[in-house]
């Protein structure tokens, strides 16, 4: 069984319902999706040409990308629309810790620490949710 590693990502708040926001980490970019009763997260390259997934509509569990209509399901990363498309993402598991979304980033290769990701979120907010605990 894989080890997860689990890395706070930006309180709740700074992603409003039923919008993305994009993180890096690495090489890898990554879009967390609020869907309300949970997080989702997958990365944030559209399968099709590369569009931004978190600048995408989220309809159901699925985001729309913003650039031509491609639809990927948030829970597998899977591509749902063209429906002939065998493409993926890699789908990352999340969850909330009091008040901060959490993202299990161990299928990423990399040996980065929590300190080197970049966000367009509000990594501040992490600063003082660190030096608090
Ligand atoms: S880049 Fe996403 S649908 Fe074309």
């Amino acid at each position: 069984m894989k080890q997860q590693k689990w890395i706070r990502i930006t309180n709740c708040e700074n992603i409003p319902l039923r919008e993305g926001r994009s993180l890096k980490i690495g090489e890898c970019e990554i879009g967390v999706f609020n869907l309300g009763d949970r997080f989702l997260a997958v990365e944030n390259r559209c399968p099709h040409q590369g569009g931004p997934l978190a600048d995408g509509i989220i309809s159901g569990t699925a985001v729309v990308c913003p650039l031509h209509a491609w639809k990927i399901d948030l829970e597998s990363g899977a591509v749902l629309k063209p429906s002939d498309t065998t493409n993926c993402l890699h789908a990352f598991e999340t969850r909330i810790e009091d008040g901060i979304v959490l993202l299990d980033i161990s299928g990423l290769e990399t040996t980065r620490s929590e300190e080197e990701i970049s966000c367009s979120l509000t990594p501040q907010d992490l600063e003082t949710q660190k030096t608090a605990t």
